[in-house]
């Protein structure tokens, strides 16, 4: 099979590094990929929101599936785009419609979703400018904190957590008719907050069936203990201590079952992964939210425990046989670790050359944000490599990716050295 995967992070690196273990593959492309996902094929240089030049590279070079690794496309409509075009026809994507991404391209479709299926999520209000006041009345009658979140895409920022109902109505006057988020906040879901521990799960459906992948614990905060700002991730671990088989058996049956049989009972066309956000609030699951990917860093802990030719379980979504594909997986503990550019998430620099990479022998390092220059590997993003390893544990997996991180080496770089603190 001829496939391009589309997307440039640690994710996609994980893909990539995936597919490339498959019999089945003939030729992987990556779009635009790093100089990490060149190792298991050809980068290229197209722009993945411009649907008619992935058309063209599509016919030109025979592809015959593309891998969609982030939400951007899919909530934009490459699906629908590639289905309704007659000379795409024999080509399949692997990601859900544009009415399926919708799960995370708004936040109020997602809540009615859940709703319509009973599925268990904090209760909430959705309000624009023309109901502001209904918005403040709503969160007089909450307790606090207060949950505010953008209703549309935001790179993960469009959601605040505030004390006091003050702060609370005055951001959402910033959201709503200040634009704080742009066109994203022009519509606020407000929400109940819950306390409890999160967690990630993952499913692979053909719109019929599905497959439940390991679960993950990620890590969002720049500081240890949790603390500072919010980052697109700065470790993950899987499998998750506290997902024991009676918590994992609950997200099953009252969350991934009526989700999926959700998406086809309204005639949503879901050939992809879904991301479940849970919530472990008094051991019952709730759905902090949804996406209609996978997740980064979790894809490089998930996917190393994947024992199963990814690329023939992606066949079995294309062609709706994913039933009868078997899934197994490693029982070993896999941590990763993200490496990052000093200063974020706030401003940093980018261009700074990697040392080290070569000598790593214990961990994958999987290249989250980096280009080549000839031989050499410079950084170029926020978030640099995940450095990925296996354990017995959590401590043991833990152990090497620390060591690794030792003999990696590029100017202020920063990671956490924390991960996994609150499982051991
Ligand atoms: P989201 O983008 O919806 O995942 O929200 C980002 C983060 O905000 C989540 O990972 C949670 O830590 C937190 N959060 C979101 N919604 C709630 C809620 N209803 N109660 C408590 N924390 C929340
Ligand atoms: N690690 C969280 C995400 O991918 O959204």
């Amino acid at each position: 099979m001829r496939v391009l995967l589309l997307g440039s992070g640690g994710r996609e690196h994980a893909l990539a590094w995936k597919l490339s273990q498959s019999s089945l593959l003939e030729e992987l492309y990556i779009a635009p990929g790093n100089a990490g996902t060149k190792e298991h094929g050809t980068n290229v240089n197209i722009s993945i929101l411009d649907f008619k030049e992935v058309k063209r590279f599509v016919i030109e070079n025979k592809i015959n599936m593309v891998v969609v690794g982030p939400e951007a496309p899919l909530v934009k409509g490459i699906v629908d785009f590639f289905n309704s075009d007659i000379e795409l026809s024999k080509v399949s994507v692997i990601g859900p419609n544009k009415m399926g991404a919708k799960i995370e391209g708004s936040k109020d479709f997602a809540k009615q979703f859940m709703n319509r299926h009973n599925i268990p999520t904090a209760k909430h209000g959705t309000f624009t400018k023309e109901t502001i006041s209904s918005g403040y009345e709503f969160l007089e009658a909450m307790a606090p904190p207060y949950v505010l979140k953008a209703d549309g895409l935001a790179a993960g920022k469009g959601v605040l957590i505030l004390d006091t109902i003050s702060e609370a109505k005055q951001e959402l006057k910033k959201m709503l008719t200040e634009e704080k988020f742009g066109e994203a906040s022009s519509t606020v879901v407000i929400e109940e907050f819950l306390s409890g521990v999160e967690l990630s799960c993952f499913v692979i459906t053909d719109g019929d069936s599905y497959k439940i992948l390991p679960e993950a614990k990620d890590y969002k905060r720049i500081k240890e203990g949790d603390k500072g700002l919010n980052t697109g991730g700065m470790g993950a671990i899987s499998p998750v201590p506290f997902a024991n088989p009676t918590f994992l058996e609950k997200i099953k049956n009252q969350i991934i079952i009526p989700t999926i049989k959700g998406f086809k009972a309204e005639g949503i066309v879901y050939k992809g992964f879904v991301f479940f956000g849970i919530i472990n609030v008094k051991n019952e699951p709730y759905v902090i939210e949804y996406n209609c990917r996978m997740g980064d860093p979790e894809t490089e802990v998930v996917l190393p425990r994947l024992k199963s030719d990814l690329l023939h379980l992606f066949e079995g979504i294309a062609t709706n046989t994913l039933s009868e594909c078997d899934v197994q997986f490693d029982e070993r503990t896999t941590t990763t670790v993200v490496m990052v550019s000093g200063g974020y998430p706030e401003s940093y620099e980018k261009g700074k050359q990697v040392y080290g990479l070569n000598s790593i022998t214990e961990s994958i390092v999987f290249h989250a944000g980096t280009i080549s220059d000839g031989p050499a590997v410079i950084s170029n993003g926020g978030r640099v490599l995940a450095v990925t390893s296996y354990g017995k544990d959590v401590v043991t997996a833990l152990k090497k990716s620390y060591d690794s991180i030792e003999k990696i080496e590029f100017e202020n770089s920063n990671y956490r050295k924390d991960i996994g603190f609150d499982v051991l």
